[in-house]
């Protein structure tokens, strides 16, 4: 079996990053969210991945690299514009030939893994077989009716009035019956090819299509308050490990992992909290459910509950909640003495003081 991982995408919701970074690339727990997918992938013991990349094909290229830091065998496959789901797999056709493949979307995450789901494939292999997850509103989902014996009748793309709570949730695994599915449909309404529409296409066709319940945790990251929830979610599992230094006058309370060439410095940090390679963080106070990134430095700072991408700097701020802190972005008082407050924001940023 091979795997499809779908990480073009423009990712508006998830502005401003999506301005400068492919969506895909937001770290939970220190690590893109793709890594954590072509983990999954690689869980299913699939080492054949293609990835469908945008127009920052670049970016992504350079933290996945050919995929053998993460043991497997990347090809990319470039997407000119996000024109569906179901495109994704008409641009795949030469590298999935004649085989069997899960296709995953590269924003969505499934950290419970969906082994035994891919065992149910290959056991009864179905023309195709959804993942679904029962959510409470799945109106911006697609959404999939099932008889009372668990077949598939009808899937549809983001209902007005859903008939039933069954999301989609970004993982499907087809085999090659799907290449025929997908060159049968037309467009939407929003001009995309969607896999919803393919799929429902072999239902019409009267071949098998099954659908599993995963019931484990599961997050599409296109939002940031999304992405924070995720983040404490797979902060829960943190294991200790300190590499950085930590001197005297700092405490680590709970799990807290100091990754190589890291400073603490009279701080105490109350886990599960990571503070990546390279970053300093002094006299501070931080945690819980909170990951620093690589080469940051945090002065007099106090945060829970945020991220700071790499390069981010955040000197004698109090009180930081809730927060996502771009690459390189520097948070603090003014260099002169000043009664002004200075703001030099990105577009789509979102700023919230406390009243
Ligand atoms: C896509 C699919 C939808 C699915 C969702 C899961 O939606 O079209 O069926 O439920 O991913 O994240 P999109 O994110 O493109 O709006």
């Amino acid at each position: 079996m091979k795997a499809l991982v779908l990480s073009g995408g423009a990712g508006t919701r998830l502005r401003p990053f999506s301005h400068s970074m492919p969506k895909q690339l937001i770290p939970i727990a220190n690590r893109p969210v793709l890594e954590h997918v072509l983990n999954g992938v690689r869980d299913l013991g699939i080492t054949e991945v293609g990835v469908i990349v945008g127009d920052r094909s670049a970016q992504i290229v350079a933290a996945i690299g050919d995929g053998s830091r993460l043991g497997l065998d990347v090809t990319y496959i470039h997407q000119e514009e996000p024109r569906g789901l179901a495109h994704c797999v008409v641009l795949a056709r030469e590298f999935l030939g004649d085989d069997d493949f899960v296709m995953y979307l590269g924003d969505n995450m499934l950290p419970d893994g969906v082994t035994d789901i891919a065992q149910d494939f290959l056991d009864h292999r179905p023309a195709a077989q959804v993942v679904v997850h029962k959510v409470a509103d799945p109106r911006s989902f697609g959404v999939a009716e099932l008889d009372p014996e668990g077949r598939i009748e009808r899937l549809v793309e983001k209902p007005r009035e859903p008939r039933s709570d069954l999301a989609l949730i970004g993982v499907y695994f087809f085999t090659p019956a799907i290449h025929e599915a997908v060159a049968a449909i037309s467009p939407s309404a929003r001009g995309e090819l969607e896999i919803t529409d393919a799929i429902q296409w072999l239902v019409t066709e009267g071949v098998q299509v099954s659908a599993s319940v995963y019931g484990g945790y599961w997050k599409d990251t296109g939002k940031v308050d999304d992405v924070l929830e995720c983040n404490n979610k797979l902060l829960e599992g943190l294991v200790s490990s300190v590499e950085g230094e930590v001197d005297a006058a700092s405490e680590l309370v709970g799990p807290v992992v100091v990754e190589k060439g890291a400073r603490v410095v009279a701080s105490r940090i109350v886990g599960p909290v990571i503070v990546g390679a390279g970053t300093t963080v002094e006299h501070s106070h931080v945690g819980p459910n909170t990951s620093i990134g690589d080469n940051c430095v945090l002065r007099r700072t106090y945060m829970d509950s945020s991220i700071a991408l790499e390069g981010a700097q955040v000197t004698d701020v109090r009180g930081l909640h809730g927060s996502l802190i771009g690459r390189n972005s520097c948070v603090g008082p003014a260099a002169a003495p000043s009664s002004h407050h200075r703001l030099v924001v990105g577009d789509h940023t979102r700023i919230e003081v406390a009243a």
